[in-house]
């Protein structure tokens, strides 16, 4: 969509964002991964593009096309999705974390493919990857920080919780208990809470949602500065 001047209230701006799955390899042909398909965040980077942002988009291995006149950036891991926005944040105004970032990485990567056994129990343990959203907020020039809260229960709770312990300017909650929203769907609702209010945007597609959340965030940005 076209906006003229005036309805493009991030012109000027840089905004950084992540979005789709992580892959956490367990050898050269498997990995852990989620069912983030990327669409929300792909809506917000083509949103953020359409209200005068540059857009740099960091995203896992998703099946989307790049948003006209956005910089992409591939990355497979979550130390590979941090490592990038590290290399790139200091010099954004807003960050929004989009993506369903793996919490957990095999230990050890298997440098051949493992092998069946005799055994009928395997064992694979796990390491904690870097949370990049709080990462980004504890930086002492930190953007103004978006984070996302996909909940299945308690999505208030939890959000408000991830929003004080990341250090976050803003979150957005997502209910992904029902199948028709959130993950894999062309439709979602969002909760946003920042310190001191809050805004229900209810059920629509993620186009029109992600214009909408973009609004608010540029809102917030500008009381802010
Ligand atoms: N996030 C991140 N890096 C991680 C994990 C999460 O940047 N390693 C970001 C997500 O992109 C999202 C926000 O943190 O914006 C919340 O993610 P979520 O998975 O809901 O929070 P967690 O702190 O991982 O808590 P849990 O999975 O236990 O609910
Ligand atoms: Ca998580």
């Amino acid at each position: 969509r076209h906006f003229a001047p005036k309805a493009r209230p991030l012109t000027g701006l840089k905004l950084m964002l992540t979005a789709g799955p992580t892959r956490e390899a367990l050898d050269p042909v498997r990995y852990i991964s989620n069912h983030s398909s990327g669409k929300m965040g792909f809506a917000l980077a083509t949103a953020a593009r359409a209200l005068g942002a540059e857009v740099t988009l960091v995203s896992g291995p998703v099946t989307l096309a790049t948003p006209t006149g956005v910089r992409r950036v591939n990355v497979e891991s979550a130390q590979d999705m941090h490592d990038a926005v590290m290399a790139g944040i200091g010099e954004q105004h807003i960050f929004i974390a989009c993506a369903a970032v793996a919490d957990y990485a095999p230990k050890v990567v298997a440098s051949h493919k493992i092998k069946k056994t005799q055994a009928d129990n395997m064992v694979v343990e796990l390491t904690k990857n870097p949370d990049i959203v709080a990462s980004v907020a504890s930086l002492q020039h930190k953007p103004f920080t978006v984070g996302f809260a996909a909940e299945t229960r308690d999505v208030e709770k939890y959000a408000l919780d991830k929003l004080k312990r990341k250090n976050l300017d803003m979150i957005a909650a997502n209910d992904v208990s029902g199948s028709d929203r959130g993950f894999n769907s062309d439709q979602n609702a969002l909760s946003v809470f920042w310190p001191g209010g809050q805004h229900h945007l209810p059920l629509a597609g993620k186009a029109e949602l992600a214009e909408q959340l973009l609004t608010l965030i540029a809102k917030r940005y500008h009381d802010l500065h």
